[in-house]
């Protein structure tokens, strides 16, 4: 179910700010425009991003320092990781995120109809 967080004007560009939505901490992130919600939690030992330090698309986690494209939440240093990514939507001006699905549902048993050439 999607939740009301804020405004897009509550977050802005380079910035980063901690949510509780559906009892789960998320993050939510404002990069090059786009906003983005993760799972607070670094998949390397779930310590809190919520201190994780923003550089362009970087973001550092405070603990052991792994980094992750907050574009596509997928791990730069070191790779094969990715935080977990939740849905987002916004309408006029209002920021929701819902913490039970993740941004791409994966379709059931449906045929890939993703190769066009
Ligand atoms: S818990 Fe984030 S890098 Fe170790």
């Amino acid at each position: 179910m999607f939740e009301r967080v804020c405004t897009t004007d509550d977050v802005w560009v380079g910035e980063l700010i901690a949510f509780d939505v559906a009892s789960r901490k998320i993050i939510l992130i404002n990069v090059e425009d786009k906003f983005h919600a993760y799972d607070a939690q670094c998949p390397h030992q779930d310590q809190s991003l919520c201190e994780g330090s923003l550089e362009g698309t970087v973001l550092t986690c405070p603990a052991h320092q792994w980094q992750f494209d907050v574009t596509t939440g997928l791990g730069v240093n070191p790779t094969g990781c990715k935080l977990k990514a939740y849905a987002l939507k916004i309408e006029a001006d209002e920021i929701y995120v819902d913490a039970e699905q993740t941004p791409e549902k994966p379709k059931q048993h449906e045929p890939s109809h993703e190769h066009h050439q």
